[in-house]
C-alpha cells in the first residue's frame, strides 16, 4: 500500500486510520474543481519553467483520460485514495509516468482542497441564486395574475388590515432578492485564488500565482499563503446565505400550510405538488410546504456545526478543515431542491379570490380607516383611535352593526359607513411600498427590473475551465 506519505513511515497505515480519516466517499464531487484546478497548475508550471513541453503535455493527456474515467465512473479508486487529491494524482501518475510524480510540485493538498472548494461554492451559489430567482419570477407572475385579489393581512396572525394578494406574494419575493443579494456577495469573497499557498508558507520554487488565479477565471489571488489555507470564511457565508434562503423557504412554507388548512381554505394545492395519507382516504396534504419549514433546521444545524468546527483552530492547516464539506454539499443540495420543489407548488397552486375576500370583508378590518378618515377631518390620531375603538367595542358587545354605530355618530356618519363596504378598505392604501393597488402596481414593476437585474448578475458562470 502506498500512501502520498509513504516515505517517512516505515510502518503501513492501520485500516482504522483509513476509515476514519479517508474524504474521497464525499469530496469525489469536487472531482471536476480538482481537474481543473490542476490544468491550470500544470500551465503555470511549465510557464515558469518547472516542466518541460513534453511534461506539460504527458500531465494534460493523463488530466483529460482522469476526467473521463471520473465522469463515465470507469475510474477505480484505490483503497489508498483517501481524497479525491490522492486518487487524481496517483492515476495521472500511472498514465504519465515521471510526468506525473511532478503534477504535484509546488503545490499541497492544503492550498488544493481549499481552491477546489472555491471552486464549487462559485459555481453553487452562481446555480443556486439562479434557483432562486426562478421561484422570484413564479411570484411575480402570480402577482401579476392576482389583479385585485385581496385577502386579510396579519399580526400576531390576528387579522389587521387587507392586503393585495399580489402585495403579500412579492413580500416573499423581497425577501428573496436580499437572498440573492448575499449570495453574489458571498460569491465576491469566495472568487480569490489560493493556489500557490502550498502547505503554509508559499515555496522556493518560482511558482506564478497570479498566473493560476486568471486561468481559473478569478478575481485576485491570495495576500496571505496562511490565510490562504486556513480560512473557510467563503464556506460559513455560503452556508448563511443558504441557510437565510432555507429559513425564507420555511416562512413561504407555514404559509402555505395555513392558505391550503381546512380552516381557512384560500388556496387549494394542485395534485402534482400534494400528498396523500396512506390511511385517510380525503386527505390532500402539503408536505412540500412542510419540509420547506423543517428542512430549515437542518441547514442552519449545518451553518453553526462549521462555526463550531473553525473556532479555535489554530493557523494554518488542520484536518479539522476537512469537515467543511459535508455540511456545505447537503445545504446547497437541500437548498436547490427545495427551491424548485416550492417554485413548482407556487406556480401551480390556485387561489380562491372569493375566501380571502370573505375573510378580508369584516367590517372590523376597516378600524383604521375609520380612524384615519378622523385624522383627514382634523383630529388627533389618538382621539380618532379611541372613538372608533369606543364604536368597535360597542357593536361586539352586541349595541347594533359597526356600519349602523358609523353611520349614526355624528364624527362619522354616512361617507365614513361607506369604508366599511366590501373591498374598499384595501384600496386606501396609498403609502408607496403600501398594499394597495396603486402602489402595488408600482412595486410590480420594481420588483421586475430587480430580477432582471439579479438575472443578469448570475448570467455568468465566473468560473473558467483551464
Ligand atoms: N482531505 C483533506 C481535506 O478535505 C485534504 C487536505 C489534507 N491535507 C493534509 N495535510 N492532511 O481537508
Amino acid at each position: 500500500m502506498s500512501t502520498l506519505w509513504h516515505g517517512r513511515f516505515g510502518d503501513e497505515p492501520a485500516e482504522e486510520l483509513l476509515a476514519y480519516t479517508a474524504s474521497v466517499g464525499f469530496d469525489v464531487r469536487l472531482a471536476p474543481d480538482d481537474i481543473a484546478g490542476s490544468r491550470a497548475h500544470v500551465q503555470m508550471l511549465h510557464r515558469v519553467g518547472l516542466l518541460t513541453a513534453d511534461e506539460h503535455d504527458a500531465v494534460a493527456a493523463a488530466l483529460d483520460r482522469t476526467e473521463t474515467e471520473l465522469a463515465s465512473g470507469e475510474f477505480v479508486f484505490a483503497p489508498t485514495d483517501e481524497d479525491v487529491h490522492t486518487a487524481v494524482e496517483r492515476r495521472v501518475t500511472e498514465l504519465a509516468g515521471e510526468a506525473g510524480a511532478k503534477l504535484h510540485t509546488g503545490r499541497s493538498r492544503n492550498d488544493q482542497v481549499a481552491l477546489d472548494l472555491r471552486l464549487f461554492v462559485k459555481r453553487a451559489l452562481t446555480e443556486t441564486a439562479r434557483d432562486v430567482i426562478g421561484l422570484q419570477r413564479v411570484l411575480l407572475d402570480r402577482a401579476q395574475a392576482a389583479g385585485d385579489a385581496y385577502l386579510p393581512g396579519y399580526t400576531h396572525l390576528q387579522r389587521a388590515q387587507p392586503v393585495l394578494l399580489a402585495h403579500q406574494l412579492l413580500a416573499h419575493g423581497w425577501a428573496l432578492a436580499r437572498d440573492v443579494d448575499r449570495m453574489a456577495d458571498a460569491r465576491a469573497r469566495a472568487d480569490v485564488c489560493p493556489l500557490g499557498a502550498g502547505a503554509l508558507a508559499g515555496s522556493s520554487l518560482p511558482l506564478d500565482p497570479d498566473h493560476t488565479a486568471a486561468t481559473l477565471g478569478f478575481a485576485a489571488r491570495f495576500e496571505n499563503s496562511l490565510d490562504a489555507v486556513s480560512d473557510r470564511d467563503f464556506v460559513a457565508e455560503a452556508l448563511f446565505a443558504l441557510a437565510l434562503t432555507a429559513v425564507h423557504l420555511s416562512r413561504l412554507g407555514e404559509e402555505i400550510v395555513f392558505w391550503t388548512s381546512d380552516e381557512v381554505g384560500f388556496a387549494t394545492l394542485d395534485d402534482a405538488y400534494a400528498t396523500g395519507s396512506s390511511m385517510l382516504p380525503q386527505k390532500k396534504n402539503p408536505d412540500v410546504a412542510e419540509l420547506a419549514r423543517a428542512k430549515s433546521g437542518r441547514v442552519i444545524g449545518h451553518l453553526t456545526g462549521l462555526l463550531a468546527t473553525l473556532k479555535g483552530l489554530p493557523l494554518a492547516y488542520n484536518r479539522d478543515l476537512q469537515e467543511d464539506k459535508e455540511p456545505l454539499f447537503d445545504s446547497v443540495d437541500q437548498v436547490r431542491l427545495g427551491l424548485r420543489a416550492v417554485t413548482g407548488l407556487m406556480a401551480t397552486i390556485e387561489f380562491h379570490p372569493e375566501a380571502l375576500a370573505a375573510a378580508a370583508d369584516a367590517p372590523t378590518m376597516a378600524a383604521t380607516d375609520l380612524a384615519e378618515h378622523l385624522v383627514a377631518g382634523g383630529m388627533a390620531f389618538r382621539e380618532a383611535h379611541a372613538v372608533v375603538g369606543d364604536l368597535v367595542r360597542r357593536s361586539l358587545a352586541g349595541e347594533a352593526p359597526l356600519a349602523e354605530l358609523v353611520q349614526a355618530d355624528p364624527r362619522l356618519g354616512e361617507e365614513a359607513a361607506g369604508l366599511l363596504d366590501s373591498g374598499v378598505p384595501v384600496t386606501r392604501r396609498t403609502t408607496p411600498g403600501g398594499a394597495g393597488p396603486a402602489p402595488v402596481a408600482a412595486q410590480i414593476e420594481r420588483f421586475g427590473a430587480r430580477l432582471g437585474a439579479d438575472a443578469d448578475r448570475f448570467s455568468h458562470d465566473m468560473v473558467r475551465v483551464a
